[in-house]
């Protein structure tokens, strides 16, 4: 099933897609379904306006310090940003004392993350991955991994999503942890966003708006002051399959947060975050976990 602008309340009125023909979405972009996709989305003029889309004061003053506290209550010290874009976590956890490795499968991406870590003070020590091949180019055990901002979401089939999760796994100490984070696409899909809801990390005069989505695509429309519109075409990850697929590629505990809280069930959150835990504690030194297989 399709559905155009759901997600804005007003299915009577379909928008005009406006195509912007750098981004290589084609004739049809609601077909462009693709993990590869990504790398012709974040065209030099999209990421040049990605630090206008998101604020970095407002960002930091939003999610306070949620993150901070999750590595540092697990000790973590190495962390490896999988999904660095212009850098904002990375520079953040430096700032923190955090010794941060820096990837993105995006080269412009990380250019510009370098240029904001220099304008901080800092050096960002970047490297270009894509999450599929990532132990190929990104060396070391790390405490944790982080992959924020939406970015998953990218990837756009199952076994695309395992084996970068498989990587993000192998890439830990054995009791690191990944911090993954992505939209509530449950409440999209299913109808329960309301109309004009803005998104915790954009610029005031930035307007991101989810523009279709069905069951196999999120795309979202970004439209800055000068008129420029640039698109993201991303896969709608439910949190329970989220879920069961760090389960399944070898994730012990997965603890889900919605919008920087524990509690997520009055409201509907505007993100989920996934802290996975890779320590493993053998059923046999623990009795809850022996009872309920027998
Ligand atoms: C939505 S941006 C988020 C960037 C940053 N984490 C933030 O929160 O501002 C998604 C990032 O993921 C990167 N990315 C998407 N798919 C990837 C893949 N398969 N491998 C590596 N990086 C990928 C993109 O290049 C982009 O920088």
């Amino acid at each position: 099933m399709t559905s155009v602008n759901r997600a804005a309340g007003d299915t009577a009125r379909e928008p005009e897609i406006f195509v912007n023909p750098a981004q290589g979405f084609g004739k049809d972009p609601v077909k462009v379904r693709r993990t590869d996709h990504y790398e012709q989305e974040y065209v030099e003029g999209f990421v040049d306006k990605w630090d206008e889309l998101i604020d970095w004061d407002r960002r930091a003053e939003t999610e306070g310090r949620f993150f901070i506290d999750v590595l540092k209550q697990r000790g973590a010290k190495r962390v490896l940003d999988v999904a660095a874009g212009t850098g904002f976590h990375s520079v953040r956890l430096m700032e923190e004392g955090f010794d941060v490795v820096s990837a993105d499968g995006s080269p412009e991406m990380l250019a510009k993350a370098f240029e904001n870590g220099r304008r901080r003070g800092h050096i960002l020590r970047t490297v270009q991955a894509d999450w599929r091949w990532l132990n190929r180019d990104v060396h070391g055990r790390f405490d944790a991994v982080i992959c924020l901002g939406n970015s998953f979401t990218h990837l756009f089939n199952d076994h695309d999503r395992r084996k970068s999760l498989a990587e993000f796994y192998a890439a830990l100490r054995h009791d690191g942890v990944l911090v993954l984070d992505h939209r509530n696409y449950d409440a999209l899909l299913d109808g329960r966003t309301k109309a004009g809801r803005r998104y915790y990390y954009c610029g005031e005069d930035v307007a991101a708006e989810p523009e279709y989505i069905d069951e196999g695509l999120a795309r979202f429309r970004y439209s800055f002051p000068d008129k420029s519109v640039f698109h993201l075409n991303m896969f709608p990850l439910r949190k329970d399959y989220t879920r069961s697929i760090m389960q399944q590629v070898g994730f012990q505990e997965i603890e889900t947060f919605g919008d920087f809280h524990e509690t997520h069930r009055e409201q509907e959150p505007d993100f989920f975050i996934h802290v996975a835990e890779k320590a493993y504690h053998s059923p046999e030194n623990d009795p809850s976990k022996e009872k309920t297989e027998a």
